[in-house]
């Protein structure tokens, strides 16, 4: 047999064994043995020695034709079988997208949290800036200038978490105050702002303590700021928490940082002001503290007293979610227990 019909019966046969391979496998089995350096094309070629000048290059072109051909029909035997191969993956996975989607828990602001929202939303309304300061905090703002100099008496009314001398855990967020009093110029208006966040005491936990609660500080600084606009203030504070029924009362109290400095009571909310155990019959609850600034205060932070006066508050929405939902034990709200987190979600 001449080696050009050798090579027309290799084309044929290597055609048909292409045609037949049945996977990616067997298509690549058949590529080494038609096309490998032991495979009968190579064979056929190292023969060619044998040809006169005449015919070589002449089988040699052939040779490389049916090469060409089988690597031609071997690369689409390929392709064909990698399609089929992916269809029927894809026939495996379809997905069926009429099916109902797993339902994924959607988070919600903490119960304190959505308090916290409440008061900041209605103190923007009155124009005041939402301003938050640092947790760790130095003695200098948390007590110092907030006319709590050092071995003064009332520092022990707050446990604190020291760091070192100087630095620690703010107790309270009154230091905010001599913060903001210290950059703000006068000359662009009157201050009015409040400061929201967490506090921290050395308290053992019970039921009405925690070693850490929340705050939302308040101050008002111009130069005709009277008690009446603190006592309208926290009119407007009671009815947005809790209702156009619910009105509060001033009381003498003491605090460093104020003169005079007011307890301030609401109605209570489980009588409605008639006297009951939860107001151990006086018909209020006590809220929050607050005062008229301490000329000291001022002073420190560079604010001329003689001039500027004004108000501070700081109340508890801890105390206030507590109130408003009748939660006994003020843990709960730290404990994370979803069961009773989500009785103050919009799910419920
Ligand atoms: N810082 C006080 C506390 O933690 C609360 C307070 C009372 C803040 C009176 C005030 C205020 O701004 O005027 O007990």
């Amino acid at each position: 047999m001449s080696l050009k019909d050798k090579l027309s019966e290799l084309r044929q046969r290597g055609l048909a064994d292409i045609k037949d391979s049945s996977d990616l496998k067997d298509v690549n089995q058949v590529r080494v043995q038609l096309l490998g350096k032991k495979g009968p094309i190579t064979e056929v070629l190292r023969g060619m020695r044998d040809l006169d000048a005449e015919e070589r290059p002449k089988v040699g072109a052939f040779a490389n034709e049916i090469r060409d051909d089988l690597a031609n029909a071997l690369a689409q035997r390929k392709e064909e079988l990698e399609k089929a191969v992916l269809n029927a993956q894809l026939a495996k996975e379809t997905i069926d997208v009429t099916l109902p989607g797993t339902p994924v828990a959607k988070g919600e602001p903490h119960v304190i949290q959505q308090i916290v929202d409440q008061i900041e939303d209605l103190f923007l309304g009155m124009g005041y800036q939402v301003l938050s300061g640092p947790e760790v905090e130095e003695d200098k703002y948390n007590f110092e200038m907030m006319n709590l100099p050092k071995n003064h008496p009332a520092r022990d009314m707050q446990d604190t978490f020291y760091i070192t001398k100087e630095i620690l855990m703010r107790t309270q967020t009154s230091p905010m105050q001599a913060r903001t009093l210290e950059k703000h110029d006068f000359s662009k208006g009157p201050l009015k702002m409040i400061s929201p966040g967490v506090v921290y005491r050395r308290d053992t936990d019970d039921p009405t303590h925690s070693h850490q609660f929340h705050q939302v500080e308040g101050l008002v600084i111009d130069k005709h700021i009277t008690m009446a606009d603190l006592k309208g203030t926290l009119q407007v504070l009671a009815h947005e928490l809790f209702g156009d029924k619910f009105d509060v009362r001033l009381r003498p109290s003491y605090f460093p940082f104020t003169e005079p400095s007011v307890e301030a009571d609401i109605t209570c909310f489980n009588c409605g002001g008639k006297g009951c155990k939860v107001c151990k019959n006086t018909g209020w609850i006590e809220v929050l503290g607050a005062g008229m600034v301490h000329p000291n205060v001022l002073k420190m932070a560079g604010v001329d007293p003689d001039v500027y006066g004004g108000f501070a508050f700081g109340v508890g929405p801890d105390r206030f979610a507590m109130l408003k939902y009748g939660v006994d034990d003020i843990r709960n709200f730290y404990l994370n227990d979803v069961r009773f987190l989500t009785q103050f979600t919009k799910k419920g």
